[in-house]
C-alpha cells in the first residue's frame, strides 16, 4: 500500500565533475526499480542533477532549505530557488544539521512548513543519540522530533512527506539497527503520527525511512520489515553500483 522510497543523501560530496559521472553511471543501473528513487546532493550539484535526471525514473532533492522566503540570510537557500531549479524533495533535520549547525526541533518545523509551501516534499529526519539510546530515551526522543517537525502541518500534507528514522549512532559507523529494532521505533514514529492525525493517515499515508549505514548486504532484511518504507542511504549512494542494488533490494 505504501510504495517504498530509497533516497540516496549525497552529503558533502560530488562536485559536477563526479556527479555527471555517478549519474549517468545510475540511470540505467535503476531504471526498472519498483520503489520510487531520489537522489539528494549538494546545492550546486542540483541543476546538473535535475537536468540528467529528466525523463528517468530518477527524482532530486536537496539536503536543506531555508525557512524564509529571501533576504539576509547569507549562505542559505530559500525553497524558490530550489523549486525554480526542479528540485521536487529535500531533506530536513538530518542529525549532521542538528549536531553541528544547531537544527532543533522549532527550525525543523520551520523549515517542513517553508517547503511544503512551495510545493517541496521534506524528507524529516528523527533518531536518537547513542547517549539517548543507552539512557533508554529512544522513544521519548524520537516522539519529541516528531511532535515537533509536524506541529501545525496540515493532514492533506502527509502524502507529500517522508519520514527517515536514523539512529545517529549507526550512520556513518558501520554499525546498523537490527531490523527489529528499527522496525520498533519505527512504529513509534508511525504511533505518534496517528496520534497527531489518524491511525489510517498513519498506516496508509505516511512513508517511513530507515537510515544508517543501509547497504546492499542489509537492505533485504531491513526492507522485508513490516514498518520500514524505504532508505536514507549515506555512503552506499556515493557508487552507482551499491546505490543500486540498495533500490532493487
Ligand atoms: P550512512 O548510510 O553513511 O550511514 O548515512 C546515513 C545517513 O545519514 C543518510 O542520511
Amino acid at each position: 500500500m505504501r510504495k517504498p522510497i530509497i533516497a540516496g543523501n549525497w552529503k558533502m560530496n560530488n562536485t559536477i565533475a563526479a556527479t555527471k559521472a555517478l549519474i549517468s553511471d545510475l540511470i540505467p543501473l535503476v531504471k526498472d526499480a519498483a520503489c520510487d528513487v531520489v537522489i539528494c546532493t549538494p546545492y550546486t550539484d542540483l541543476a546538473t542533477a535535475v537536468e540528467m535526471c529528466k525523463g528517468t525514473n530518477i527524482k532530486v532533492g536537496a539536503e536543506n532549505v531555508h525557512w524564509a522566503e529571501k533576504g539576509a540570510f547569507t549562505g542559505e537557500i530559500s525553497a524558490d530557488m530550489l523549486v525554480e531549479l526542479g528540485v521536487e524533495y529535500v531533506i530536513i533535520g538530518h542529525s549532521e544539521r542538528r549536531q553541528y549547525f544547531g537544527e532543533t526541533d522549532a527550525t525543523v518545523n520551520a523549515r517542513v512548513k517553508a517547503a511544503l509551501a512551495k510545493g517541496l516534499k521534506p524528507i524529516i529526519c528523527v533518531g536518537e543519540t547513542l547517549e539517548e539510546r543507552e539512557a533508554g530515551k529512544t522513544a521519548e526522543v524520537v516522539i519529541r522530533q516528531t511532535e515537533g517537525a509536524f506541529k501545525d502541518i496540515d493532514k492533506a500534507e502527509l502524502d507529500n512527506i517522508v519520514i527517515a528514522y536514523e539512529p545517529v549512532w549507526a550512520i556513518g559507523t558501520g554499525k546498523t539497527a537490527t531490523a527489529d529494532d528499527a522496525n520498533d521505533t519505527i512504529k513509534v514514529i508511525r504511533d505518534t503520527m496517528a496520534k497527531l492525525y489518524c491511525p489510517k493517515c498513519a498506516e496508509d499515508r505516511v512513508r517511513i525511512q530507515y537510515g544508517g549505514s543501509m547497504n546492499p548486504k542489509n537492505v533485504k532484511e531491513l526492507m522485508a520489515m513490516p514498518e520500514i518504507d524505504g532508505g536514507l542511504i549515506g555512503g552506499a549512494s556515493l557508487k552507482a553500483e551499491d546505490f543500486s542494488k540498495v533500490v532493487n533490494y
